[in-house]
């Protein structure tokens, strides 16, 4: 699948003559729906315009570490941080050295540095400079890296000579840069998920909540879209913004979210129950605003359904993943979610510790299936979500 709809690329254009070949690059990467920013070097401005570039990528073109303006409108860092993925190309044969050692000299270097995203570098010099023996291990240490190798091609060169290293042709730079993205692992399979926090109704303003913030959903709704899942999301209260690829319901109570679960839940192959569902509401929802003075000493509590529960429970039931958000006897309180429950996995995470879990950005968690407890280490919500779903696949399809 070559889709790179939704998808940030960052093009860094470095000093090779096939640097006038980049604005078809950002033409390509368009055209599979990447929306695109370009980093130019000193070396890259020699051989294509920036207004070029600026005019085809449609955002102004960064080339400068240290200039101030620039850096308040994106910096370095929030660059790095904006990129899915980065593509070098051309990559010259200085750029690639810089990489390898870790140099951070100019914006596109700092940045490389600075990114969590997946790194690309399209190579382009000279057939000799290419066949050399310091190319080789440098392209050798920067794969065992992690940044991936779009292998030039064989053929007529600008120099004259005959050999390889000339530029992959722009649309191949684009599928290749497609293809990190595309794992088809859950292709043809359908996916339901509950996201955020549930909102239960004390009277026309007040209300009782939690402080999720639909980022682990999220993250997850976005791998399963990334795996070719047709996704289904029923989203409470959330602060992050909606993966855009999949089906949406919005929802406000437990009761509301219990309902929109089963009107879909027919046809799903895999049901993620990431939603903080409270686990009571009021048990009368006052039609006007309760006064100070109206002796209100408390508030009868009705329990909600448990959604997860009662999907384990259907007769042709999905695969059930539920989330289990604990403060102590985290392996034996999940577990016993695991049988209560009757789903298939618990996802286990620590909330007590503010660093991960509920509202921050990174995670650290168990994953518990009736065979075995395995540890998914701290990191990002994104890849934690994404190792979940390695193994939810590995495990259930
Ligand atoms: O029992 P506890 O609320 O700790 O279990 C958490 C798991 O159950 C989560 O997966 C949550 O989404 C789900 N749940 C639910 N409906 C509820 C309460 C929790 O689906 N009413």
């Amino acid at each position: 699948m070559n889709n790179l709809a939704n998808k940030r690329v960052l093009l860094g254009v470095s000093g090779s003559i096939a640097a006038y070949k980049s604005p078809d690059i950002v033409r390509r990467l368009q055209d599979l729906g990447a929306e695109v920013r370009v980093i130019i070097t000193n070396g890259g401005r020699e051989f294509v315009s920036e207004l070029s570039l600026q005019t085809v990528s449609k955002n102004k073109v960064h080339d400068n570490l240290w200039d101030k303006d620039a850096e308040l409108a994106m910096g370095h860092i929030e660059l790095a941080k904006w990129a899915d993925a980065v593509i070098i190309a051309p990559a010259s044969a200085n750029t690639i050295a810089k990489l390898c050692h870790g140099k951070a000299d100019d914006l596109l270097s700092t940045v490389i540095l600075a990114t969590k995203a997946a790194v690309l570098i399209a190579p382009s010099m000279n057939q000799q400079m290419f066949a050399s023996k310091a190319i080789k291990e440098n392209l050798e240490i920067l794969n065992n890296r992690g940044v991936v190798t779009i292998e030039p091609g064989f053929g007529e060169q600008a120099c004259g000579d005959v050999g390889e290293g000339r530029l992959a042709e722009p649309i191949e730079i684009a599928k290749q840069v497609a293809n990190i993205f595309s794992n088809n692992t859950l292709s043809g399979k359908k996916v339901l998920i509950t996201i955020g926090g549930t909102i239960e109704a004390i009277d026309p303003v007040r209300y009782i909540s939690n402080h999720s913030s639909g980022k682990m959903g999220m993250a997850l709704a976005h791998a399963c879209v990334q795996a070719g899942a047709e996704t289904t999301l029923i989203v409470g209260s959330i602060s992050v913004d909606v993966e855009k690829r999949a089906n949406v319901t919005y929802i406000t109570s437990a009761n509301e979210m219990y309902d929109a679960v089963m009107k879909k839940i027919k046809s799903q192959d895999l049901f993620i129950s990431c939603a903080a569902v409270a686990d009571f509401r009021p048990t009368k929802i006052s039609q006007n605003k309760i006064k100070k003075d109206s002796n209100l000493s408390s508030i009868e509590l009705t329990r909600n359904k448990d959604i997860l529960e009662s999907v384990c429970k259907l007769k042709n039931k999905p695969i059930c993943i539920g989330f289990a958000a604990e403060t102590e006897n985290f392996i034996a309180n999940a577990t016993a979610k695991l049988e209560i429950k009757k789903c298939d996995a618990i996802i286990l995470n620590d909330i007590s510790n503010t660093e991960i879990g509920l509202n921050s950005d990174e995670n650290e968690v168990h994953f518990l299936s009736q065979e075995k407890t395995e540890k998914i280490d701290r990191s990002s919500k994104q890849i934690i979500a994404e190792k979940i779903i390695k193994k939810v696949t590995k495990y259930f399809f």
